[in-house]
């Protein structure tokens, strides 16, 4: 059991000090959960192979899971890859800081044990303003997955890590709830054709229209391939104790669909949430609903699922949304997530 201290961190007012705390405990091989605009991450550096390594442990992640370096200037990107692709220049001027990940050729310098022994190494800058600060400060890349046990959904709070991570990591960073909620976007561009492999809030359409890219064979429903492109495509994420239920379809429907289930469900014994994007009537122990934007639903989606997990749902039922743009990577972590998707209602 580690001493888990909690520090505040007012993200409009930076106090150097307390970032600086946590930067020396970083550089001291400690672990330290941060907030990032997409969710919390569990930071070590990532040049200090047995302080990665106590990522792993403390998440109970499999060790083929490679993790995303966190960089603060696109100078340390030149350090990371290998060879440093024209592209990568041109999405970090349009996209960096922010919620993309770029997957290159590794350098000798990043260890393996961040890579999962892979060539490649996946990096990002993010644009939380405490992110960036930590980073800078520690003046070392952050390797950092999500601040949640693996398998638990995404933490959105600093009470997320808190639930999942306390007495295991050194330092937990509390800035408040993340923007986007949703992890970043991942493309894989050491090699040709470019690939999606975890979309996010930086959508398809909007990449296309920088670099070609192409959407993962994994990730389009109808085929599926060998082998995983990116490891963490193989693991079933996101997993609430109830069983998550998705349903896509016309509003009316749905609606009388999700009610009919809940009725039946409720008869059975069982404890019923719904998660939906829009708001009605539902009949359920407990909902989440949200006001038409897709932002407010991919903001949401990992709080509520934790929330029905705090209420002992048995059952949650979901009202899907249309995969385009930002809902391409809200259908995403719905689908792991779920146990069962009912479609065309
Ligand atoms: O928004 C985010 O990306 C958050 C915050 C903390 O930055 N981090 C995050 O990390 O979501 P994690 O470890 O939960 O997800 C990293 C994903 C995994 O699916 C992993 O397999 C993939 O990135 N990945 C990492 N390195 C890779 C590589 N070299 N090639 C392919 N995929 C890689
Ligand atoms: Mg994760």
């Amino acid at each position: 059991m580690v001493r888990t201290k909690i520090l505040k961190i007012n993200r409009r007012n930076i106090d150097l000090n307390i970032v600086k705390e946590a930067a020396r405990a970083i550089t001291k091989g400690k672990l330290v959960a941060f907030p990032t605009e997409t969710v919390y991450g569990l930071g070590a550096n990532a040049l200090d192979e047995a302080a990665v390594k106590k990522i792993f442990k403390a998440k109970s992640r499999p060790a083929d899971n490679p993790l995303i370096l966190h960089i603060s200037e696109f100078s340390q990107l030149r350090v990371l890859a290998k060879h440093l692709p024209r592209d990568a220049q041109l999405l970090a001027k349009k996209y960096w800081p922010g919620p993309l990940t770029i997957v290159v050729e590794k350098s000798d310098l990043v260890p393996s044990v961040v890579t999962a022994g892979l060539p490649t190494v996946a990096v990002r800058m993010p644009s939380h303003e405490v992110a960036l600060a930590l980073i800078k400060t520690a003046g070392v890349p952050i390797a950092a997955p999500s601040a949640n046990l693996s398998g638990r959904p995404s933490p959105t709070t600093a009470e997320h890590v808190i639930e999942d991570l306390y007495g295991k990591v050194d330092i937990i960073i509390d800035s408040g709830p993340t923007d986007i909620g949703l992890e970043s976007t991942v493309i894989n561009i050491s090699r040709k054709p470019y690939l999606l492999l975890r979309p996010g809030r930086i959508t398809l359409e909007s990449l296309s229209k920088c670099i070609p890219i192409k959407l993962h064979p994994a990730l389009k429903k109808t085929t599926k391939p060998k082998r995983p492109e990116s490891p963490g495509m193989k693991y079933r994420h996101y997993a609430p104790r109830g069983k998550l239920i998705l349903l896509v379809g016309d509003r009316t429907k749905l609606i009388g669909v999700i009610n009919q289930m809940s009725k039946e469900f409720k008869e059975a014994g069982l404890t019923v949430g719904v998660f939906s994007p829009f708001k009605a009537e539902f009949e359920a122990d407990r909902a989440v609903l949200c006001y038409g934007s897709k932002e407010e639903f991919a903001k949401k989606l990992f709080m509520a699922l934790r929330e029905f997990d705090s209420y002992d749902i048995d059952i949650i039922l979901v009202a899907g949304i249309s995969a385009k743009g930002l809902g391409r990577a809200v259908m995403n972590r719905l689908e792991k997530a779920a146990v069962y998707k009912v479609i065309n209602l």
